[in-house]
This record gives structure tokens, sequence and C-alpha cells, in this order.
């Protein structure tokens, strides 16, 4: 079996559509892939309880009880290799990654972004898209690499900026495209790892 763990800090509507996507999709009899566990840095994240009903693991690792970054992404890799994961996936993990800690996941670590990277690295993407006149915005799925929100790109989705949007309308009509793109390209993904059918 190929151990998913998802990252999140809040909401986790990325995390839902993947762990339904895994279900509808039968990722566990096609791809012998399952998500195993859900962490989250915040306590008070909404998917915790989501996750938790669906029988995943829920681990709660406060990031607010560690003196440094260093220490908690030392902690965190602990808690996450618990799981043996074949892929940990960020969905809406608001925190910078440590290089140690991404190289630790190299070539098994990826992320959504509401933007089309490279165009609008770190926050308020939406906003700034807005501000700058942009007629298209979309979500990027990418490989982590040790420089943030770089890394290959393994998907993307387009849509338009419409002439009234706010960063609040524009960020639903992203995050509707993140829901698809985000459990396709891990569908894909696992689809090109060697064993994946062998451990099915
Ligand atoms: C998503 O829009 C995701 O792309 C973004 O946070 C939101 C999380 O929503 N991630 C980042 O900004 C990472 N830099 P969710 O918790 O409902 O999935």
């Amino acid at each position: 079996m190929k151990p998913i763990v998802i990252l999140i800090s809040g909401a986790g509507s990325n995390m839902t559509s993947i762990v339904q996507a895994a279900q509808q999709r039968r990722w566990a009899e096609r791809l012998g892939a399952k998500v195993v566990a859900v962490v989250s840095n915040r306590p008070d994240a909404e998917g915790l309880a989501w996750a938790r009903a669906q029988g995943i693991e829920g681990v709660v690792l406060d990031h607010k009880a560690f003196a440094s970054r260093e220490a908690f992404d030392a902690q965190l890799q602990t808690e996450i290799d618990c799981f043996e994961p074949s892929l940990v996936v960020l969905a809406g993990f608001m925190r910078i990654l440590t290089s140690g800690f991404v190289q630790h996941y190299q070539g098994r670590l990826i992320n959504i972004h509401p933007s089309l990277l490279p165009a609008f690295g770190g926050l308020n993407t939406h906003q700034r898209a807005i501000d700058i006149g942009c007629r298209f915005a979309g979500a990027t799925v990418h490989q982590v690499t040790a420089d943030l929100d770089h890394g290959p790109i393994l998907a993307q989705a387009v849509v338009p900026v419409l002439p009234h949007d706010t960063a609040q309308s524009l960020a639903a009509r992203v995050l509707t495209q993140e829901h698809l793109i985000y459990p396709q390209a891990i569908e894909a993904w696992l689809s090109k790892q060697p064993s994946a059918a062998s451990n099915a």
C-alpha cells in the first residue's frame, strides 16, 4: 500500500476533494494508495474533524508550541514518518518549510498554490492578480523544492478574472478548479510509480 499523508492548516477543502476522489476512484484497489493521515499545525483546523469522521487519523502539531521553525519541522517529520508515506500532500498548509524537511521528502512532496506559478508566489495571490489587471488567474500543483512556490509543475487550471471580482470571489472560482486538478495530479503521480499496480 502507498500511504498518503495530507497536511492542512484550515478548512481542508482540498484535502476533502482528495479523500473523496480516493474513495470514488478506488485508489486502494486500482493504485494501491490510501490516505492514512491528516496532519494540521492548527488545533482548530476545520478539516480535522471531517477527516476523523472518515476514519482517517487526525494529528495536531501546534507550531506555536515550538521555539523555532527547525524544531517544529523536525517533530513534523517524525510524526509524518510514523506513517511511512509514499507521498506527502500540502493542501493549504500555511507554513514555510525548512530546506532539511523539503530535502527529506524530495520527490514525494507536492503542493497546491492558488496562482498560475511562477506568477504570484507567496500570499494574497488573488488580490495581487486583480490589482495588476490580470485577465486570467488559476492554480498550480507542483513538486516542492527548497525554493518557495517553485518546483516542477504537475498541473494547472486557468479561470477568468471578471470585471467586478473581489479577492473572495476570485478565490472561490479558483478553489473549484483546485478541487479538480489536485486529485487528478495525485492520481497521475501515483499511476507513474513503478510498483503501484502490483501493490494493489
Ligand atoms: C487553497 O486555496 C490553497 O491553494 C491555498 O490555501 C487554500 C486552502 O484551502 N494554499 C496556499 O495559499 C499555499 N501557499 P483549503 O484548506 O480549503 O484546501
